[in-house]
């Protein structure tokens, strides 16, 4: 650590909203609970936190939610009965999904007001930490973790960070976008920040993807409860009355990264995912062939749903 800002060790994880793209799939189940691979959204997004060196996960959730928590939990029958069957992939698989004891911290987010208001929701759980947070929705597959990679460059530059990349400028309305100064083709220095911008009027289009390093200040500027793009309390708003006060840099993170807040994102991921699968990569990869070989060709629906 050259900076002198402390190490990371606390993660929020927003996970109260309703997930309606995916409905009806999610009318009961939460949508974090639906699975990439063999995992759900939720455990990647912890998985990835893990490996960066986070011991503290902190979820925002909200009704209906329970599952999230029971996912991490001890299940002594599936673990007896696996046992029992001499299971020892599936044991191993499981006993990977448990949260070590008093790691996992909850707190609720009662109505929907804003990710700025869900992670203010968590500012006791916080404290006066720096910490990150962790969009599940954004799904990030990298040879080294994308928050890892976001601690590293965090532990020599300090103060927040978010993570990075550009997309096609039509697209900016979609996420928070970057102003940005000095850039060395890694790190970007943030000079400001919109959220969901029209595409002609951003300032750049490199945008937020959903892994953030915050000091605890921000806390202050989300307790305004000032309300931004989409009539919601905008963390992007807060982070920007930062900028100037402390550093705030952009990482442009190596991975690839799925928005499985989108049907056709989580989708993509599936398939990504099933590709490197050492058990079902060469299926998937026939599967793929002899799909899109006999496949008609696509009328688009007129919605463009995804
Ligand atoms: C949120 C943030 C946005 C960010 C995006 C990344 O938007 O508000 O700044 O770019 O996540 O996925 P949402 O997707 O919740 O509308």
């Amino acid at each position: 650590m050259t900076s002198s800002f402390k190490p990371v060790r606390k993660a929020v994880f927003p996970v109260a909203g309703l997930g309606t793209r995916f409905l009806p799939a999610t009318k009961v189940l939460p949508k974090e609970m639906l699975p990439i691979g063999d995992r759900p959204l939720i455990q990647h997004a912890w998985e990835e936190a893990r490996d960066a060196g986070i011991e503290e996960f902190l979820f925002v959730t909200g009704r209906h939610k329970n599952m999230l928590e029971e996912h991490f939990d001890y299940q002594p029958e599936l673990m007896d009965t696996l046992e029992a069957r001499g299971k020892k992939d599936l044991l191993e698989k499981v006993r990977g999904s448990e949260m070590p004891a008093g790691k996992l911290f909850l707190t609720r987010q009662p109505r929907p007001l804003g990710l700025g208001h869900a992670v203010w929701c968590a500012r006791e759980l916080v404290g006066n930490d720096p910490f990150a947070v962790i969009l599940p929705d954004d799904v990030i597959m990298a040879p080294k973790g994308c928050l890892k990679q976001m601690v590293e460059a965090y532990n020599d530059l300090g103060g927040n960070m978010v993570a990075v990349m550009d997309v096609p400028r039509q697209d900016v309305a979609k996420y928070g976008v970057l102003d940005i100064g000095a850039d060395n083709g890694k790190t970007v220095s943030v000079k400001g920040l919109v959220e969901k911008p029209e595409p002609a009027k951003a300032p750049s289009t490199l945008s937020i993807i959903g892994r953030y390093i915050l000091q605890p200040e921000i806390f202050g500027h989300l307790a305004a409860f000032e309300k931004g793009a989409g009539g919601e309390i905008q963390i992007t708003d807060a982070m920007s009355k930062l900028i100037g006060k402390q550093p705030f840099h952009g990482l442009r993170f190596e991975g690839t990264r799925y928005d499985c807040g989108s049907r056709l994102g989580f989708l993509e991921a599936n398939i990504a995912f099933g590709l490197i699968d050492s058990e079902l990569g060469g299926d998937v990869r026939h599967m793929i062939d002899r799909l899109s070989g006999s496949a008609a060709p696509l009328k688009r629906s007129a919605k463009g749903s995804t």
